[in-house]
């Protein structure tokens, strides 16, 4: 992402003696007048910490040291928390509302992967400018469909389970223009310019939206939606 962004991302190692848990000192070392955004995830994927309130408060003092800095707060797994880890969302912190765009969704909470619902909670001129980069993307029409990286689940749609560390084209989409690629981390769906709708991947919660619980190794139509009237300019 930060690449996609022409940024230069910085990375800061955690490790299992601080339960995987970024330590503010160590962050205030890797921060200059360059940098742009932090990007945090608590509860966390994978590691599953939580960051403490405290500890949040400590990043937090750091983060108004860098009046440049922006933070991006992944919250998704807010309500998945064990205790006596209670959780904090970083923009309720004191003067951080201001500089935090808080990512959340309906996949993890409300068990709703297939739905395809985030939503992204933050001052207003930030979520515009989202909008604007969203609304485009979701213009885009690839004639060629590519996958590429971690592939356990078989969300690439190749037909295997291997890793592919190059762009390899989705031969289930030869010819088929698509308009919408929505992909997480087990499974993946895309809509066609013809608004049939695809899912493939890992379908134990039957987030394929196909009706059972089985995986698909390469997309797979889903019959029983149809997903937009190309008439209808509304979706
Ligand atoms: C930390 C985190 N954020 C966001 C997401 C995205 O979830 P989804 O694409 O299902 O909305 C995931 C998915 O695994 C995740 O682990």
């Amino acid at each position: 992402m930060a690449r996609l962004a022409d940024a230069t991302p910085v990375i800061l190692p955690t490790s299992i003696f601080e339960n995987f848990l970024l330590d503010s000192k160590q962050l205030e070392s890797k921060l200059n007048e360059k940098s742009r955004l932090l990007i945090l995830c608590s509860p966390s994927n994978p590691a599953g910490s939580v960051y403490p309130k405290k500890l949040l408060e400590e990043i937090a003092k750091t983060v108004a040291k860098h009046p440049s800095l922006l933070v991006l707060s992944d919250e998704i797994y807010e309500h998945i928390v064990y205790a006596p880890a209670t959780h904090t969302s970083f923009a309720s912190l004191p003067g951080l509302w201001e500089r935090t765009l808080t990512v959340n969704g309906f996949s993890k909470a409300s068990a709703m992967t297939g739905w395809r619902l985030g939503y992204l909670p933050g001052p207003k001129h930030f979520v515009a400018a989202c909008k604007k980069i969203q609304s485009q993307v979701k213009k885009l029409t690839l004639l060629h469909l590519q996958s590429w990286g971690r592939n356990q689940n078989g969300q690439l749609g190749l037909g295997t389970t291997e890793d592919s560390l190059v762009p390899l084209k989705i031969q289930a989409f030869q010819g088929v223009s698509i308009k919408l690629v929505a992909a997480a981390a087990e499974h993946t769906a895309a809509v066609t310019e013809d608004g049939e709708l695809y899912g493939w991947g890992w379908g134990r919660y039957g987030n394929l939206g196909l009706g059972d619980r089985n995986d698909r190794l390469v997309p797979e139509k889903v019959s029983l939606v149809n997903v937009c009237d190309r008439n209808d300019r509304s979706y």
